[in-house]
């Protein structure tokens, strides 16, 4: 009898396939099963042919396969799909065996599958997997989290599968309970969203900004991913701004229409943090920068009618004239550099407040180190700094916010005078910077001691007698104010959604 498989894949399409390669070259035998069955045979007979697979043409099949407890890995289109292949399969498993979704399903989903698995002997894990079609091939970031009686059976493969960072650790450790993993990925996702639009608003900065051409603004994030901001994001930047169309010869980033597409892990991501009300504005405000972008037309439109300044930097016309003058476009890049690091530190703060109040709210005790460490290489948001914050987590596991780490604190200290310099240029300059605007207010509201919300809770209670606290009296204590001497003394109950 043929010798059964370590582990089974459900899904041949882009990333599906080139895990299954990835399990294969590092000497696991694996079942592969598509819905659609001429895949598994052009798969076999293509990129698959002559490795040590196991095609099958039904579930059955592909469960007789595996070598018990089962291992079954989906690599399927999150939502329905997921819920259709667990129905199907469910009844074909034995106690003890394992499913694991590493599509980017919704945490509530994979929390919400656990729990249902685990009443059938089943153990389910949502195992968040990033790093695109290369990632999957060579080395990802995976991210897993769920029933943990899983994770002996799974380590040794999904270790061996994952990227390694420079110490050799694999880019994959346990995460926690329930729908944790995928939450952890959707995070990455949120903050990866961030990032991507950082570094857009500073090419915006550049391109529009400052006048430079695509070959002018690619050598600045060349230089730029050789120090702090070094990361896989900079460097494709970098290769993006080199690249010239075939047919135009023109820069190709030139020749692509400027409206972003979307799939929905930052939206959930936002969401999750109005929900949980943890203030991650440059996620958000990444999301939103995409929904304006998709309106084109409007904005083509409303050009000529909605007025702000005109010309470059240095030779601004208009009410900017003059603004940057005695400003030269060298020191302004140096400042950018100062302010792009500034705002990334801040986007992944609130990335990981938000994973902080998660891991409260629903007892998960994830470990922020850990996370940091296994996003260091494999995944999108790869970048040398990510080292830094293990570091910072590893010292002080119950920090507060990452922005109060000694060497983060230094660093937004040092970029001060840049980063608010950079964000006066784009004002002035009519050149939106919603992310990064959006992280020097943050970073504002955070270390002020004193918000204009007491202004707020007055406005509450005058409109609708929803009730105040006093700074001289203790905290709990309500009060209510008759502000306009007609109305009645009769206070709203007290409630935060
Ligand atoms: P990609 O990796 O390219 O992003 P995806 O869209 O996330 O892919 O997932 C596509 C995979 O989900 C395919 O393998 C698809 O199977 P088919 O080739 O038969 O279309 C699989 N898939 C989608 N719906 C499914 C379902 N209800 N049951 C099983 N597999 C399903």
């Amino acid at each position: 009898m043929e010798k059964l498989a370590d582990i089974g894949v459900v899904g041949l399409a882009v990333m599906g396939e080139n895990l299954v390669l990835n399990m294969e070259s590092k000497g696991f035998r694996v079942a592969c099963y598509n819905r659609t069955v001429d895949k598994v045979d052009a798969f076999l007979a293509g990129r698959g042919q002559g490795k040590n697979l196991v095609g099958c043409r039904s579930l059955e099949e592909l469960v007789a396969s595996l070598e018990p407890p089962r291992r079954i890995m989906f690599m399927v289109r999150a939502g329905a799909a997921v819920d259709q292949l667990i129905d199907s399969l469910a009844p074909l498993l034995e106690p003890g065996d394992i499913l694991v979704d590493g599509g980017n399903s919704s945490y509530h989903d994979t929390t919400r599958r656990c729990a249902d698995l685990e009443k059938k002997g089943l153990l389910y894990v949502g195992a968040g997997v990033s790093g695109g079609e290369e990632g999957a091939l060579h080395g990802p970031s995976i991210m897993p989290g769920g029933n943990a009686a899983a994770w002996p059976a799974l380590q040794p493969i999904l270790q061996a599968i994952a990227a390694k960072a420079a110490d050799g650790a694999p880019c994959c450790e346990w995460l926690g309970p329930d729908g944790s993993g995928h939450f952890v990925k959707m995070v990455h996702n949120g903050i990866e969203y961030g990032d991507m639009q950082l570094i857009c608003e500073a090419y915006q900065l550049l391109s529009q900004g400052l006048g430079m051409a695509a070959e002018e603004i690619q050598p600045i994030f060349a230089d730029w991913n050789t120090r702090e901001l070094d990361s896989y994001l900079i460097q494709i930047t970098a290769d993006i701004l080199g690249h010239m169309d075939a047919e135009t010869g023109k820069p190709t980033v030139d020749l692509i229409l400027d409206t972003a597409g979307q799939k929905g892990t930052g939206k959930w991501t936002s969401q999750v943090g109005l929900d949980l009300g943890v203030a991650i504005p440059q996620i958000a405000e990444a999301v939103f920068a995409r929904c304006l972008s998709a309106v084109k037309d409007e904005r083509v439109a409303a050009k000529s009618y909605l007025l702000g300044p005109e010309g470059t930097f240095g030779k601004e016309g208009g009410a900017n004239k003059g603004v940057n003058a005695d400003k030269d476009a060298a020191s302004f890049v140096k400042q950018l550099e100062k302010a792009v690091y500034a705002a990334k530190i801040c986007s992944y703060a609130q990335g990981f407040q938000l994973l902080r109040t998660a891991s409260m709210e629903y007892g998960w005790n994830l470990h922020f180190g850990d996370i940091a460490r296994i996003w260091r290489e494999g995944c999108i948001i790869r970048a040398r700094f990510l080292g830094t914050i293990t570091e910072a987590y590893e010292t002080d596991p119950e920090l507060a916010n990452l922005m109060l780490a000694p060497y983060f604190r230094e660093v937004l200290a040092g970029a001060q005078a840049a980063w608010r310099s950079v964000l006066s240029t784009a004002i002035g300059l009519g050149v939106p910077v919603p992310v990064l605007a959006a992280s020097l207010s943050y970073y504002d509201g955070y270390r002020c001691e004193r918000l204009p919300a007491n202004l707020l809770q007055a406005q509450r209670d005058y409109f609708g007698a929803h009730t105040y606290e006093r700074i001289d009296r203790p905290r709990g204590e309500f009060f209510h104010t008759n502000w306009t001497g007609t109305g009645g003394s009769t206070a709203s109950s007290t409630y935060s959604v």
